[in-house]
C-alpha cells in the first residue's frame, strides 16, 4: 500500500506544488489548510506521515503538533518552518517532531527526509512485530512437543542457542525447520539483533547474489543505488539461510568465503567489509547426495555442519499429533469464533495412522480447513480429506461432443475417487490382508482383486515380507 502523507499549509501555492511533487513520487495525499482541519483528518484517517507548516492562521503548527501527538502519538510529523523560525523549528524536534526542512524546500531534500521517516518507522513496527513474535511464539515452550526425540532436540538447542555456533538443520518439508532456527536465534544473545531470512531458492542467481552482499552504485545495469545485502543487514544478528541445498554453485564458494573469513564484498564492490554474524541454514535435501551429483561444495558442507539438528518426519512422533491438534484448535480457534473445541478420539485415530508426507504444516492446514467445516463443536473424522490416493490410477472424466460433463458420469468420478481411497486406506492399515479388507468393505474377496486391478492398485507395496492373504 501507498504511505499516506498528510500536507497541512494556508499557503495555496505551496500546497499545490507539494501535493504534485509528493503524488508524482507514489505517494497518497490528503492536504488540509489548517490545524483544526489537520486535526479532524488525523481523527479520521490513519496517516504514516504529517508534513506541516510552522506557522499559520489559527491553531500554528506547534500547537497542531501537540495535538497530534495526543491523538496518535506515533505518527511523525515534520515541520515546514519559514525563513528565521529555526528557534521554533528546535522547539518543535523537542516536542516530538521527527525532523524539520525550511522554505523555499528543496524537493529533493524535502524527499530525501520523507523517505528516511517513512524507513525509520517501518524498521520501529519491524522491530515492534518482532518483538512480539518472541514473546508470544519462539520460545522454547511454544514449540509444542511431547515426544522423546524431539526433548532430546530441544536439550541440545538450549545448549547451542547460547553460542555462535553454525547449526544445520536438516528435515522433510513442513517438520519445523524455520520455527526451530527462529527459536535458536530468539533464545540466544543476539536475539535484539536482527533475524534476517535468506530463502535461496526463491531467487535468480544475480539476484541472489547481491541481495546477500549488496552491491555498488553502477555494478550492473539497473544497480542505480548502492545497496546494503542481507548480511550486513543482520550485522551483530542472524542469518538464516533456509533451503542451503539450492544455492548455486559459485554462490558456494562465496557463501564458504563469508563463513570462513567473516567478512563479504558487495557485488561492483572492491573492499572487504567484515559482518559479525551467527549462521543457521535448512535444508528439506540430502546434502550428501547433492555433494556425489556434485552440486553441493564439500568444504562448504563441513563448514556448515558443525552442529547438524535433524528434525523427526511427524511420523516418527505420532505421539505429537493429539498435542498438535490441540495446539492448532486453539491457534485457529478464531475462524470458528470459538465454537470448534476439539476433535473426536476416531477423527485422531484417523489423523494417527495418516502418513503427513507434508508433516506439521500439512496437519495444520488439515485442521484449519476441518475448523471451517465443522458444523458442530468437534471434528470428526467425516471433516478430514480422505488419504492421499497415492498409486491409484485417476479416473479420467468423459465429456459429451460439446464439452459437458454428464451428471452420471460426475457422480461416477466421485465414488471412484472415495472408493479408490477406501480401499487403500484399508489396504495400508491391514498391511495388504484382502480378507479382512473384504470384510470391512462387506464384500468378496475376489471383488477386492477386481478392484485392485481396476484402480491399479500395487499390493505388493502393502504387504510385509512373509503376509498371505
Ligand atoms: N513443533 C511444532 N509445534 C507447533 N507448530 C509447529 C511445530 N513444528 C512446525 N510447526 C508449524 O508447522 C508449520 C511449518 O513449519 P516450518 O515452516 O518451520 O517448516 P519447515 O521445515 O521450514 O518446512 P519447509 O521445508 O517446507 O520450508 C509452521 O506453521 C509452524 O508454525
Ligand atoms: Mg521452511
Amino acid at each position: 500500500m501507498n504511505n499516506r502523507i498528510l500536507v497541512v499549509d494556508d499557503d495555496q501555492a505551496f500546497r499545490i506544488a507539494t501535493v504534485a511533487l509528493l503524488e508524482d513520487n507514489g505517494f497518497t495525499v490528503s492536504v488540509a489548510t489548517d490545524g483544526a482541519e489537520a486535526q479532524k483528518r488525523i481523527s479520521e484517517t490513519e496517516f504514516d506521515l504529517v508534513l506541516s507548516d510552522l506557522v499559520m492562521e489559527g491553531m500554528n503548527g506547534i500547537e497542531l503538533l501537540q495535538r497530534i501527538k495526543a491523538i496518535s502519538s506515533e505518527v511523525p510529523v515534520i515541520m515546514i518552518t519559514g525563513f528565521g523560525s529555526i528557534n521554533t523549528a528546535v522547539e518543535a524536534m523537542r516536542l516530538g517532531a521527527y525532523d524539520y526542512i525550511t522554505k523555499p524546500c528543496d524537493n529533493d531534500e524535502l524527499l530525501i527526509k520523507i523517505r528516511r521517516v517513512l524507513e525509520e518507522r517501518r524498521k520501529d513496527r519491524e522491530l515492534y512485530r518482532l518483538r512480539e513474535e518472541i514473546t508470544t511464539q519462539y520460545s522454547f515452550g511454544n514449540i509444542v512437543s511431547r515426544s522423546e526425540s524431539m526433548k532430546k532436540i530441544f536439550k541440545l538447542v538450549r545448549q547451542v542457542s547460547e553460542t555462535d555456533v553454525t547449526v544445520l538443520i536438516l528435515g522433510e518439508t513442513g517438520t519445523g525447520k524455520e520455527l526451530l532456527a527462529k527459536a535458536i536465534h530468539y533464545n540466544s544473545p543476539r536475539k535484539e539483533k536482527p533475524l534476517v531470512v535468506i530463502t535461496c531458492s526463491a531467487l535468480s542467481e544475480t539476484l541472489l547474489e547481491s541481495e546477500l552482499f549488496g552491491h555498488e552504485k553502477g555494478a550492473f545495469t539497473g544497480a542505480q543505488k548502492q545497496r546494503t545485502g542481507k548480511f550486513e543487514d543482520a550485522n551483530g544478528g542472524t542469518v538464516f539461510l533456509d533451503e542451503i541445498g539450492d544455492v548455486p554453485l559459485h554462490l558456494q564458494t562465496k557463501l564458504l568465503r563469508v563463513l570462513q573469513e567473516k567478512e563479504i564484498e558487495r557485488v561492483g564492490g572492491n573492499r572487504p567489509i567484515p559482518v559479525d554474524v551467527r549462521i543457521i541454514a535448512a535444508t528439506n535435501r540430502n546434502l550428501q547426495d547433492l555433494m556425489k551429483a556434485g552440486s553441493f561444495r564439500e568444504d562448504l558442507y563441513y563448514r556448515l555442519n558443525v552442529f547438524p539438528i535433524s528434525l523427526p518426519t511427524l511420523r516418527e512422533r505420532i505421539e505429537d499429533i493429539p498435542l498438535l491438534v490441540e495446539h492448532f484448535l486453539q491457534k485457529y480457534a478464531a475462524l470458528s469464533n470459538g465454537r470448534v473445541k476439539r476433535a473426536a478420539p476416531t477423527a485422531i485415530a484417523m489423523m494417527v495412522s495418516t502418513t503427513w508426507r507434508g508433516n506439521i504444516r500439512e496437519l495444520e492446514n488439515v485442521i484449519k480447513r476441518a475448523i471451517i467445516k465443522t458444523d458442530g463443536d468437534t471434528i470428526h473424522s467425516i471433516d478430514l480429506p480422505a488419504q492421499p490416493l497415492g498409486d491409484v490410477r485417476p479416473f479420467a472424466l468423459k465429456t459429451s461432443d460439446n464439452g459437458e460433463i454428464r451428471f452420471k458420469e460426475y457422480i461416477k468420478k466421485i465414488t471412484y475417487d472415495a472408493e479408490s481411497k477406501y480401499l487403500v486406506e484399508m489396504l495400508e492399515r491391514h498391511q495388504g490382508n484382502i480378507k479382512a479388507v473384504a470384510e470391512l468393505m462387506e464384500v468378496d474377496r475376489k471383488t477386492i482383486y477386481r478392484k485392485i486391478e481396476e484402480f491399479g492398485i500395487d499390493i505388493s507395496k502393502y504387504r510385509n515380507s512373509g503376509q498371505s492373504s
